[in-house]
């Protein structure tokens, strides 16, 4: 059984990728309101493409933000396990430079297909359809029953879907909730994440003058906004890259020497990250590797600023203003709110008295540990074995996938991060891609993994 729907989704291989390109081709961008149409348009083809590879119930669920696209098929029975698969249908922006024309127009290039969404998370959560699909149309049934959701929040932290989900447990209820999100470490290094981060999005705005001042009438004697800005985000870090926000790490969960060993045989070098991306030397705290540091430290991040005059040529101004995006990535057991009334009170403590500072907080999401001893996990590394000939080492991620929290906290399923994205796919960057064989082998193992579960299922 297993050959025959693994046979089916191989001879069906480039039908697969035509379905996948339409999907790309809809530029659903959570964070612009100018894309609200698109990101529907998401929801109807996913609600659409359900029901068209046989899932018997498929709904558009909306929230007081984007939609949630809820589907299922419950025909093996109340004795047989049930799997919930959770994805994101919307992408990140595409600003930055292209090799294609149109970043919705997928271009398929030396194996690879290249499109905003291709890894993040389009790519991904379309492996779980076609294993679906592929099982379907070889067998006329499927081993167990399988609940799909997709949000079109994610990249936004998922703002409503905690609601959804505690409005909603007993229909997602689940005996297993698989997520493919992620990249692993190689084409040929299969790993499975078992950490993810939490999130503190803020933004910081200074303000001093009541309006732009002329830099020569006004200069050296009104302290400029931006200068403030930058000196109280100066006191952020220690030259060693230490966070110097009293009780930042007070809550952080030390990394075992289980742990510490673990992380140090995933394969990963510090060449690697150079390579990745291109930074000439690796920065942070220099008592942990680059590896821990990604995966199990907090970090406090720009991710933009900005004030002043920014346009071409020059103007001679003091800005009446400036803004910092900060974000922080946190680690288990992290607060994200404490977190924020942290760097609030920080903030508030060091701005000088010339100028005024307030700290917004934009979003939080929690970090999350997954059991790396559930029924699930074993089925898990077995079908990246079987796929991929090798054994998946497991791993920490520097990412947030917020809902997994979640589902810690609401469902006693176990998650399982099964991701089929590379460390170069260029998430959230210019050129995004998914490589086609990895986007084959995702659903290769997936219908390993479904057809297996349920034997080993202690049901
Ligand atoms: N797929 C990523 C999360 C991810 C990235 C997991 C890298 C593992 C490795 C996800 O779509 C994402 O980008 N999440 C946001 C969440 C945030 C807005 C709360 C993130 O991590 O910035
Ligand atoms: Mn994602
Ligand atoms: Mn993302």
């Amino acid at each position: 059984m297993t050959r025959s729907a693994s046979e089916h989704a191989k001879n069906r291989e480039t039908e697969f990728v035509e379905q996948l390109k339409d999907l790309l081709r809809i530029p659903s961008i959570s964070t612009l309101t100018t894309h609200k149409s698109y990101i529907e348009r998401a929801a109807e083809w996913l609600r659409d493409h359900c029901l068209a590879i046989g899932m018997t119930r498929a709904e558009i669920y909306p929230t007081p933000g984007h939609p949630i696209v809820y589907a299922e098929w419950l025909g093996a029975g109340k004795a047989a396990p049930t799997l919930l698969v959770y994805g994101h249908y919307d992408v990140q922006p595409v600003d930055g430079v292209w090799n294609q024309e149109d970043p919705f127009e997928p271009v398929e290039r030396g194996g690879n297909l290249y499109a905003r969404g291709a890894t993040d998370d389009k790519g991904q959560l379309f492996v779980h359809l076609k294993a679906f699909d592929a099982i379907m149309k070889a067998t006329g049934s499927f081993p167990m029953n399988f609940k799909v959701m997709f949000e079109g929040e994610e990249e936004i932290a998922s703002v409503h879907l905690n609601a959804f989900i505690e409005k909603h447990l007993d229909m997602l209820t689940a005996d297993v909730v698989v997520i493919s999100d992620n990249h692993i470490q190689g084409i040929d290094d299969p790993s499975i994440i078992y950490g993810l981060r939490g999130l503190t999005y803020m933004e910081i705005e200074v303000t001093g003058p009541d309006h732009d001042l002329h830099s020569g009438a006004y200069g050296g004697a009104v302290h400029n906004p931006a200068l403030a800005l930058v000196q109280i985000l100066h006191r952020m870090h220690d030259e060693q890259g230490h966070i110097l926000v009293p009780g930042f790490y007070d809550e952080v969960v030390p990394l075992t020497d289980e742990e510490r060993k673990a992380l140090s045989a995933v394969p990963f070098t510090e060449a690697m990250l150079k390579a990745q991306t291109g930074a000439d030397k690796l920065w942070g705290e220099p008592e942990f590797t680059a590896r821990e540091r990604i995966g199990a430290r907090p970090t406090l991040e720009i991710n933009g600023i900005w004030g002043g005059w920014t346009g071409e040529g020059q103007k001679t101004i003091i800005p009446a203003k400036a803004t910092a995006k900060v974000s922080c990535r946190l680690v288990a057991n992290q607060n994200p709110k404490r977190i924020y009334e942290l760097v609030k009170a920080y903030v508030a403590r060091i701005t000088p008295d010339t100028v005024r500072s307030e700290v917004r907080l934009l979003s939080t999401g929690d970090s999350a540990l997954v059991p790396l001893d559930s029924e699930a996990m074993q089925v898990a590394v077995e079908a990246y074995e079987a796929v991929f000939g090798k054994k998946p080492t497991f791993m920490r991620e520097g990412g947030s996938i917020p809902v997994v929290a979640t589902y810690n906290r609401l469902m006693k399923a176990p998650v399982v991060m099964m991701g089929f994205g590379l460390p170069d796919d260029n998430l959230h960057a210019p050129n995004e891609k998914i490589t086609l064989k990895m986007f084959h082998r995702g659903i290769q193992t997936m219908i390993h993994f479904y057809q297996n579960l349920p034997k080993h299922f202690g049901k």
